[in-house]
């Protein structure tokens, strides 16, 4: 299917095809790790640390050069609009990289402890899972139509210009 928008508009397609194939890697990840080897399950923190501190990141990206300028152009426009001041308030990214932090000091401890975590963090990322990828597509499908019609084109491929460079720092 042909893009929606023109690719120096999208702010969100590229950074999100990267974040759904880092979902895609956890849940595999996830599948494969066998949670009585505290080897196997050390290996698994480390890389959801680095996940979830990668969607950490896009969410700062996302705030400062986007939902910031929104915000501020909707006001501007006394326009108000729900989806984007509520976007990133209930989101689970804190209580993820806390859980993660947490298991870390569970990896020495015994193979129930570690089994019995293993169910904690099962359940915690389908509940994540289950709602970062609904909100991507909110952001695709709510957000970009807003950011395309109220930014000018100059205004809204400067926005994509940063997101798309600060992503491509991470
Ligand atoms: Fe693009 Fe707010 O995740």
């Amino acid at each position: 299917m042909a893009p929606k928008y023109p690719y120096e508009l999208d702010v969100f397609t590229v950074p999100h095809s990267r974040m759904k194939a880092l979902v895609q890697q956890y849940c595999e990840m996830l599948t494969l790790t066998n949670f009585s080897s505290a080897c196997e399950v050390m290996q698994l923190l480390k890389q959801l640390g680095t996940t979830f501190n990668e969607f950490k990141e896009h969410e700062t990206i996302e705030n400062k050069y986007i939902m910031q300028k929104l915000q501020h152009k909707l006001q501007q426009l006394s326009i108000t609009n729900n989806v984007v001041c509520n976007c990133h308030k209930d989101y689970k990214l804190s209580q993820m990289l806390q859980l993660l932090e947490d298991g870390l000091s569970k990896c020495s401890k015994t193979d129930q402890d570690r089994l019995n975590y293993g169910l904690k963090l099962r359940m915690a990322l389908d509940d994540f899972t289950k709602d970062f990828i609904p909100h991507m597509q909110e952001e695709e499908e709510i957000l970009q139509p807003l950011l395309v019609e109220h930014f000018s084109y100059e205004e809204l491929k400067e926005i994509q210009t940063q997101v798309i460079d600060h992503h491509t720092h991470l």
